[in-house]
């Protein structure tokens, strides 16, 4: 019988250093999209996915995203007191169940691959999601849930994939393929951030995984990578030489990089005009900032 995925890494330990100043005092993961931190988009996502227990890897500083899930007992009761349900109710996704969410800390940054083995002893023998909050999704049915509802077929592991510009390919992890099924993608090989010419194909890794106990045994024996890390990469490389059981996955939504600030301004755009009560005035702002952008051209 194949299990069920209940269990969430959640590697928020990075420095955040293309932010800075701001991540200075700030876990980039707590950078507010429109209302909301980075973290509640990645929660949000989990939960939607059936996730019940949520492994934070974390490092120094991080103290904000560990209070950002406490019950605020004083504002709570102030709001209460105020009648101010709805501010109550934006509290609401923040609360985690008493002991769904653990805190991990990775005491030295030894990359990605790394971080995903620190949380080892609270995975056990169970297939596990790893979400990297970095990367937002947007998407109508959230991308881990298409992902879980791909493994309950394959089983297995599962990268979510998408196309990048081939000059892009040194960015990302990259997948050689074996077989091209449409959405999903049985895979031969998975290379990190390959030069361009040596690039086995432009179908990139976003930061969302589905990944069997066996690529945790991997990590405690990969050798460090690209930059020096320990990459995921590479342990779920190694999974597909013994086992030829790693699937891409082409999710449907769209993908943005948050982790730069490019790809940050550009999602603050779209969240903001999928908001409702902020479409209208947004719009017109973005409208006349273009007329006088190319006027002054
Ligand atoms: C990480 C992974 C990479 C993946 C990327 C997706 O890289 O190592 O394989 O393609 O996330 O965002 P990072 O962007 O953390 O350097």
């Amino acid at each position: 019988m194949k299990r069920k995925v209940t269990k969430a890494i959640f590697p928020v330990a990075g420095l955040g250093t293309r932010f800075l100043p701001a991540t200075k005092s700030i876990p980039k993961e707590i950078m507010t999209l429109v209302d909301r931190p980075l973290i509640q988009y990645a929660i949000d996502e989990a939960r939607a996915a059936g996730i019940k227990e949520f492994i934070f890897v974390t490092s120094r500083g991080k103290g904000a995203l560990e209070d950002y899930f406490d019950h605020a007992h004083e504002l709570e009761s102030t709001l209460r007191r105020a009648g101010k349900d709805h501010l109550l109710e934006a509290l609401r996704d923040t609360n985690m169940e008493s002991g769904a969410i653990a805190y991990i800390r990775q005491h030295k940054a030894l990359g990605l691959g790394h971080a995903v083995w620190c949380a080892r002893r609270l995975i056990g023998q169970e297939p596990f999601a790893v979400i990297l909050p970095d990367d937002v999704i947007a998407a109508e049915k959230p991308c881990l849930q298409q992902m879980v509802e791909a493994h309950c077929e394959t089983g297995g592991n599962i990268v979510a994939a998408m196309e990048v510009a081939a000059d892009k390919t040194s960015a990302y992890g990259i997948l050689d393929i074996r077989e091209d099924m449409g959405a999903l993608v049985s895979v031969k090989g998975m290379v990190e951030k390959p030069d361009v010419k040596e690039a086995p194909s432009n179908l990139a890794v976003i930061g969302r995984y589905i990944l069997t106990p066996k690529v945790l045994q991997h990590l405690s024996r990969v050798k460090s990578g690209v930059g020096g890390e320990v990459q995921l990469t590479d342990a779920i490389a190694e999974e597909i030489t013994r086992s030829n059981n790693v699937y891409g996955f082409r999710f449907r939504g769209q993908r943005f990089d948050c982790g730069s600030k490019a790809g940050f301004l550009q999602a603050t755009v779209a969240f903001g005009l999928a908001r409702e009560e902020l479409h209208d005035e947004f719009i017109q702002f973005l409208i006349s900032m273009t007329a006088t952008r190319k006027a002054a051209e």
